[in-house]
């Protein structure tokens, strides 16, 4: 390791494989023979939907969308705003939205009613983390990678003030 974590490491570069290896597997199962398009979420979902995509043993296209929610740099405001949208229409198609963390569930929230309003055939969301707040929203993620208790996490495309996506693993911060 060339630097070191910013504090306690909380999954593992083994623990994160092999997790993504384990939800491919449902994924690909669940989605055998149909349209599945990945919807990545920039920046934060860049590496998990790489791994989990190079994991999957059905075809599927892929989309990135990136959104970034008004207010403070650690409390979101709840108003998400579009700021580079799909490159194609999704009506039809059988879409499963990857995200990197669901903290407030706000973020999630809005895609879902964005998304939902252009007709997929299905829409499914999988995240690979989620924190205890977005249990309160009535958020129903089809896939969790791990449940974490109310901590700031980074690495593996997670940042803190656009620091850290780089690190293997996910570490909190002190
Ligand atoms: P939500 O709308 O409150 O669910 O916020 C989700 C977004 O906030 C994520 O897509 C991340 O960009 C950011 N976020 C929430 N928690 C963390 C964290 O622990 N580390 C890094 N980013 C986070
Ligand atoms: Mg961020």
């Amino acid at each position: 390791m060339t630097h070191g974590a910013p504090g306690e490491i909380v999954v593992t570069r083994e623990g994160l494989s092999e997790r993504v290896r384990e939800m491919a597997a449902e994924i690909s199962a669940d989605y055998a023979g149909r349209d599945l398009l990945i919807i990545g979420i920039l920046k934060g979902a860049v590496f998990f939907t790489a791994d989990l995509v190079r994991e999957l043993t059905v075809p599927c296209a892929l989309d990135f969308m990136s959104v970034s929610s008004y207010g403070s740099a650690t409390q979101s405001s709840g108003v998400v705003r579009i700021t580079k949208d799909l490159d194609g229409p999704i009506e039809g198609r059988d879409v499963l939205l990857v995200e990197d963390v669901i903290d407030s569930g706000r973020t999630l929230r809005y895609l879902m009613r964005n998304l939902s309003a252009r007709d997929p055939a299905s829409l499914e969301t999988c995240a690979l983390l989620s924190k205890p707040a977005a249990d309160r929203l009535d958020l129903r993620t089809r896939y969790v990678g791990f449940r974490l208790p109310d901590v700031f996490v980074v690495g593996y495309g997670l940042d803190a003030g656009e620091r850290y996506r780089e690190l293997p693993y996910i570490s909190a911060l002190p």
